[in-house]
């Protein structure tokens, strides 16, 4: 699929034609991935960050918001939730915090890995690459970094960097493939100044970055940030719009490109349609589903946007509503890592 073929599907507004790519999207999944859903068991180690992102509410700016650092024992609490929940992978992530120290964080990864059949994914933001090669050695598999957006202007207006920065985030991706880790990335749908040309090159890129893992959701506005007090022009016709419709052409049209990669039906998309996001992402390319593991009493803290649906998988009953409704869509819990499979 070319960028033109991208941009159209990315334009397209008859149901028909929508119910085409749907199916498309589903089959090349299932030829691809296959019927497994994949649950990554999501730990929110820490609010703090250092990045003043334009569109987060953790960023540093938000004197709001109360801060956490979960302990060590915290941390191993949940890791044993996910052990017992049957995931296969526990997700560590956290806002830029330099409070979280290279060899704590290093130590609990070696922890997990020695004593859990767990696969490990961090998501820590762009940290220096000492620290990054410590955390593999430790024995972390996986790395999540979306680049947000590829458009530089955009980029930067949404993402200042720090003063002292010299690489950006598509070396330390590189970076990140060089030194073993599967890699993730992936954007935000519908960010103010967003174009379809934009929308489209960023999924050309995922093919060209040969990504692992792929994570899109809509942008949601942040009332406690800048960009949260601009208003979406939508009678702009360059401007994409955070829908979820667009979400899904977003996640269908990423399949087809990238059709071996583990796709996340995202919790932004469940946010926006509480009642089925999820599922409808399942149905239309995604594979992998990321149940929150973090303490209710710092859930609430850790607020990227806001009104974040959650699955709370430490309460059974929300845990058996979790496996019926990936069951009453025809697919089953994934066993094993569900790392990336390459054919
Ligand atoms: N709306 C939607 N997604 C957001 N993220 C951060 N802030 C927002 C927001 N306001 C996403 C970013 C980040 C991921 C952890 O959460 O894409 O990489
Ligand atoms: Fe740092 Fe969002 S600005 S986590």
């Amino acid at each position: 699929m070319d960028k033109t073929e991208i941009l159209r599907w990315l334009r397209e507004t008859k149901e028909s034609r929508l119910e085409d790519l749907w199916l498309r999207a589903d089959a090349v999944r299932k030829e691809k991935v296959g019927d497994a859903v994949h649950l990554r068991g999501l730990i929110e180690i820490s609010s703090y960050c250092v990045r003043q992102c334009g569109y987060c509410g953790l960023r540093a700016g938000n004197a709001s918001l109360e801060r956490y650092r979960m302990s060590e024992e915290e941390i191993m609490q949940c890791v044993a939730d996910a052990v017992e929940f049957g995931y296969g992978t526990v997700v560590m992530q956290a806002g830029e915090d330099y409070g979280i120290k290279t060899e704590w964080l290093a130590n609990i990864v070696r922890r997990i890995k020695a004593q859990t059949p767990l696969a490990v994914t961090l998501s820590m933001g762009e940290r220096p690459v000492e620290d990054l090669v410590a955390w593999r050695e430790a024995g972390a598999n996986r790395y999540l970094l979306r680049f947000e957006t590829s458009n530089p202007v955009l980029y930067e207006k949404i993402h200042p960097s720090l003063p002292k920065q010299t690489y950006n985030r598509f070396d330390l991706l590189k970076k990140l493939r060089e030194l073993g880790y599967e890699v993730g990335s992936g954007v935000m749908i519908g960010i103010p100044g967003q174009s379809y040309e934009d929308l489209a090159h960023d999924i050309e890129l995922f093919r060209t970055l040969d990504l692992d893992m792929i994570g899109v959701g809509p942008y949601i506005a942040h009332p406690a940030t800048p960009l949260g007090q601009e208003t979406i022009d939508l009678t702009n016709g360059n401007q994409v719009p955070n829908t979820e419709l667009m979400v899904y052409k977003v996640l269908a049209i990423t399949r087809l490109v990238c059709p071996e990669a583990n796709i996340p039906s995202t919790t932004a998309l469940a946010t926006i349609n509480k009642t089925e996001g999820r599922e409808l992402g399942l149905c239309r390319g995604a594979n992998i589903v990321m149940p929150n593991l973090t303490p209710s009493q710092y859930r609430r803290l850790y607020e990227i946007y806001p009104a974040k649906a959650c699955i709370d998988e430490t309460s059974r009953q929300c845990r058996g509503c979790l496996w019926g409704r990936i069951e009453s869509i025809g697919r089953q819990v994934g066993s094993g890592q569900g790392g990336r499979r390459r054919s």
